[in-house]
């Protein structure tokens, strides 16, 4: 039988340095547990633009939906803020977003031990966090039309974006939550402004209706965006799944990531709807962005890439086992005290660039076999 195929897009900034750490930890488990890939590499964002003036070349695009997974590093950076929206690095990623239909972006925000004090929050707060942010990745008010900026009737200007939302769109999201749930404490909560936005009120109504007609042993509230993102930081072990929008889902998921430690530690899934093999169309990446202030100087943290990774072993190839020692891996290392500069705290450790977090990972999957 063939290799699972994956197909790699670096991005820009220090999507192509946490990369390289993922390469050679695909390469591992390729040498070491007998999981080879075909990989291919190409570009996505800034860099494909600089190269064909388009952030997501039509061959990429028909690449990655061929391929059973994509992993994506980060796009966008500094140097093209003054591109037109159709260009802009960023453009790339919803497009392959929107194409392969991922509906359903899986963020998980889990506190290591080892990182327990490090978080802005008290320890007590985190310790033991395992929550899991279910974001609506392609609709909402990052698609809705009407959208731009028009002249106004006073000699001004008017920026137009929309929130539009169907019936379809939000069961199908709410189905992903609850099936997540079962898998885990059997609680989901949704979060919106349905009292001020008739979308959070449809968006209310059919996760409602998902959960009595296809999930009534899953446990649901339903809680204001708003109140969602304080009790994120009051109590966050209250939850277990959350599901929410796409603008909400994208703003609480990197609060969330501060409860792990560090931006550079949270992983994500999008996923769409199953292939011909059964497994779901998949794109993984890291939450975090392309960090124009720490680009080129190997400071980057490579975990939420690897973990990603990680991700792409459980959800498209079946190897939940392989993702388990992966992820219990990383967890090790931290626990013996290697930090890149994102981690570092008061209570110090042993300091390591990029490739050292690498290093360090390696040698700790040579030591689980
Ligand atoms: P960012 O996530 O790139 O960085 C926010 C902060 O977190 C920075 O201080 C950065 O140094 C730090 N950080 C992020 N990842 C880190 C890591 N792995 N290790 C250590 N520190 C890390 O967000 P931003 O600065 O708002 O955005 C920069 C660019 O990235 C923008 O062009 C934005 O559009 C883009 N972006 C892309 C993605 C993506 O590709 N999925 C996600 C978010 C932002
Ligand atoms: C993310 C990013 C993206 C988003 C940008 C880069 C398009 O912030 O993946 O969280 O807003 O969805
Ligand atoms: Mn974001």
């Amino acid at each position: 039988m063939a290799n699972p195929s994956l197909l790699i897009l670096p991005g820009d900034g220090i999507g192509p340095e946490v990369m390289t750490e993922v390469r050679r930890v695909i390469d591992w488990f390729g040498a070491k547990r007998g999981l080879n890939f075909d990989v291919s590499e190409d570009l996505v964002g800034g860099a494909a633009y600089d190269k064909y003036g388009t952030p997501l070349h039509d061959d990429t695009m028909a690449k990655a939906q061929e391929v059973d997974a994509v992993l994506l590093g980060a796009v966008g950076g500094p140097k093209y803020d003054v591109l037109d929206f159709s260009v802009k690095p960023e453009r790339g990623l919803l497009r392959l977003r929107k194409e392969m239909d991922l509906y359903a972006n899986l963020r998980p925000a889990q506190c290591f031990d080892a990182l327990a004090d490090f978080s802005s929050l008290k320890k007590d707060v985190v310790a033991g966090l395992d929550i899991m942010i279910v974001r609506e990745l392609t609709s909402g008010i990052y698609f809705g039309e009407p959208r731009g900026i028009y002249p106004d009737n006073e000699g001004g200007r008017v920026g137009v974006n929309t929130q539009r939302y169907t019936t379809d769109e939000i069961r199908r999201v709410a189905r992903s939550a609850f099936e997540l749930a079962k898998r885990r404490n059997n609680k989901v909560c949704s979060m919106e402004k349905a009292n001020v936005m008739e979308s959070g009120v449809l968006w209310r109504e059919e996760v409602q209706w998902v959960h009595d007609n296809e999930y009534p042993e899953v446990e649901l509230s339903h809680m204001y965006a708003d109140n969602g993102a304080m009790q994120l930081v009051r109590n966050p072990k209250q939850f277990d799944v959350i599901v929410t929008d796409n603008l909400f889902g994208d703003i609480l998921s990197d609060c969330a990531a501060m409860l792990t430690g560090s931006l550079g530690m949270l992983p994500s899934a999008s996923l769409g709807a199953p292939m011909a093999n059964g497994r779901p169309k998949a794109l993984y990446e890291p939450v975090h962005g392309s960090a124009p202030d720490i680009a080129g100087q190997g400071k980057a943290n490579p975990i939420a890439c690897i973990l990603s990774f990680a991700m792409a072993l459980r959800y498209s190839f079946d190897r939940g086992d392989e993702a388990a020692r992966l992820e219990a891996t990383v967890e090790k290392v931290l626990a013996d005290g290697v930090r890149t500069a994102d981690l570092m705290g008061p209570e110090g450790g042993v300091p390591v660039s990029t490739s050292g977090m690498g290093d360090a990972i390696l040698a700790a999957l040579d030591a689980s076999l």
